[in-house]
């Protein structure tokens, strides 16, 4: 792997000022050793499926997420992003390799973990307001003070009033913020986010770009974020892994020191414009029109 930079563990003033609490979790004292949040070690991952037969989707990946770290992988289509957050969330198995959340099978973590899949899967017959307290139901959380969070997260992505609606009565954007909603409830402290903000319109993409950043500033979660966008990836993530086609590989680590809190200006900058050209020369993307050639 050509590292650019290593696996520095994040600087809590990196933030920006915020005091971060991601310690909560380890509970061992200062002088223990904390192992990374995430640690995955030579992993491999093979399909088996009638049709195809085997199909390798992952290929010898290892990287660590330390605590309170902010880390966006980006990676062509296929190329097994979305099988490698379902490793870390213990919902699909690895083949070949070792997958440790805070030192444990990420099935031991679930309770911690906050999970938003590529597509919404809330369920059909409950409000936006049941699909979000989900957890709370499965956790066994106060329900009054789960209630009132519900209702502060839906206000803060702008769902407040369709508290009551069903998913069929929501726009796909709507959809997948209610399941950002879901998946903060019990404020777990590492969240796994596929494609968060894809099917949000551009303006609302900013926004939730904000506030997720606000959220990871103030609370100190460790957030493992993919996204298909090289400049979000860019905008939020302390350390961006970048992916091979399949089978899926990590090709490069870049770390992003753009001061923090970052807003929509540090889309200008000429050290923002930098690293996102250095990633799209990874994918062969020049930004220029290829003549045609007959
Ligand atoms: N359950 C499955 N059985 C067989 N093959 C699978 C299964 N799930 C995924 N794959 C294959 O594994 C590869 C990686 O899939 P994955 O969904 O992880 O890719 P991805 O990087 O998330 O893609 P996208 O960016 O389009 O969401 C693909 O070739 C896909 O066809
Ligand atoms: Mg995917």
């Amino acid at each position: 792997m050509n590292a650019r930079q290593a696996t520095a563990r994040t600087a809590p003033d990196a933030r920006g000022g915020a005091i971060p609490t991601h310690a909560r979790d380890n509970a061992a004292g200062p002088s223990a050793a904390v192992p990374p949040t995430i640690e995955v070690r030579g992993l491999s991952k093979t399909y088996r499926s009638k049709r195809e037969g085997t199909v390798l989707a992952l290929d010898d990946i290892s990287f660590t997420v330390e605590e309170g770290e902010f880390v966006c992988i980006v990676g062509p289509s296929g190329c097994g992003k979305s099988t490698l957050l379902k490793i870390l969330a213990g919902i699909v198995a690895h083949s070949v390799g070792t997958v440790a959340v805070r030192g444990k099978p990420p099935s031991d973590a679930q309770n911690r973990l906050g999970l938003v899949f590529q597509a919404p899967v809330l369920l059909p017959w409950r409000t936006v307001l049941q699909n979000t307290l989900l957890p709370a139901q499965v956790l066994g959380l106060d329900p009054k003070a789960a209630e009132a969070r519900a209702h502060d997260l839906l206000r803060m992505v702008g769902l407040e009033q369709f508290a009551s609606s069903y998913p069929n009565e929501l726009s796909g954007g709507m959809q997948q913020r209610c399941s950002i909603t879901r998946a903060l409830l019990h404020d777990p402290s590492i969240l796994l986010m596929d494609e968060p903000f894809g099917a949000l319109d551009a303006m609302t993409r900013d926004t939730m770009n904000l506030e997720l950043q606000r959220i990871w500033r103030e609370s100190g979660k460790t957030i493992f974020l993919i996204t298909h966008s090289i400049p979000e990836a860019v905008f939020l993530a302390d350390r961006v892994l970048v992916m091979s086609a399949r089978p899926g590989r990590i090709v490069e680590e870049i770390k992003v020191d753009l001061p923090r809190p970052r807003d929509l200006d540090t889309m200008s900058e000429p050290a923002f414009a930098e690293a996102v050209r250095h990633i799209r020369g990874l994918f062969g993307i020049g930004g220029k029109e290829r003549p045609h050639v007959d």
